[in-house]
């Protein structure tokens, strides 16, 4: 199991010292959203905050950005550019998913694909055996802090059914409302990659390490 912090949650005036906490309590992921104001209301970061992250990039931190965008083959080389290891990027907004898959492969990146909780799984049948990493969103995207959608878990289910029929090793990520009560749930259903932002990043009652071991322990005692 990976847990992937998202960095919508952290605090961007020190961005890379507050990542960095999560890095050091074990984390070999960040999750870093990218929000346009067109394919979700919000604006959030551009390559420059990829690009930010490098230090700890090249300490072997794997950068998964998640576009929230419309037309994310305008804006693939420049995250490629500024050192994104995976990019994801969303079925509602590629007509030509198949053309845009292969773009982020050509670009050196590790190619993902996800889809709005109404969105069915089918709309990721025919691209499947061509990603290495399919992502559940289990909130509509957006925003941070929201309620995990309840439906998601039996998305996943049939996800991890459709990766182990064609024989698939991509990562099966989940992404929105992941807390410790909730995750071994979606492990069991069969995500090996968890995002989490304001459960790992908010540190109102526990540091940022604490958070993080609050997912360790969740895992272990359903284990
Ligand atoms: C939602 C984003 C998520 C979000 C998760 O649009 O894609 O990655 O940051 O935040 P939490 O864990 O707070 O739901
Ligand atoms: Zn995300």
């Amino acid at each position: 199991m990976i847990l992937a912090p998202s960095i919508l949650a952290a605090d961007i005036a020190r961005l890379e010292a507050h990542a960095r906490a999560a890095v050091d309590a074990g984390t070999k992921w960040l999750h870093i959203d990218v929000m346009d104001g067109h394919f979700v209301p919000v604006i959030t970061f551009g390559p420059h905050v990829v690009e930010a992250l490098q230090p700890l990039r090249a300490e072997g931190v794997v950068l998964d950005v998640h576009l929230m965008v419309e037309q994310p083959e305008r804006h693939l080389e420049a995250f490629a550019r500024a050192g994104a290891s995976i990019a994801t990027v969303h079925v509602e907004a590629c007509p030509h998913l198949h053309r845009t898959v292969e773009l982020i492969k050509d670009l050196g990146m590790q190619a993902g694909v996800t889809l709005n909780p109404a969105t069915p799984l089918v709309m990721l049948e025919e691209i499947l055996p061509d990603v290495d990493l399919v992502l559940i969103m289990s909130v509509n995207p957006g925003a941070g802090g929201q309620a995990f959608i309840p439906q998601s878990t039996s998305k996943i289910r049939r996800a991890r059914r459709m990766l182990n029929a064609i024989g698939s090793h991509a990562y099966l990520e989940v992404d929105g409302g992941i807390k410790p009560d909730n995750v071994a749930e979606v492990v069991a259903a069969g995500a090996n990659v968890i995002v989490a932002g304001s459960a790992v990043f908010d540190e109102r009652e526990r540091s940022v390490a604490e958070n993080i071991e609050a997912f360790r322990q969740a895992l272990y005692l359903q284990a």
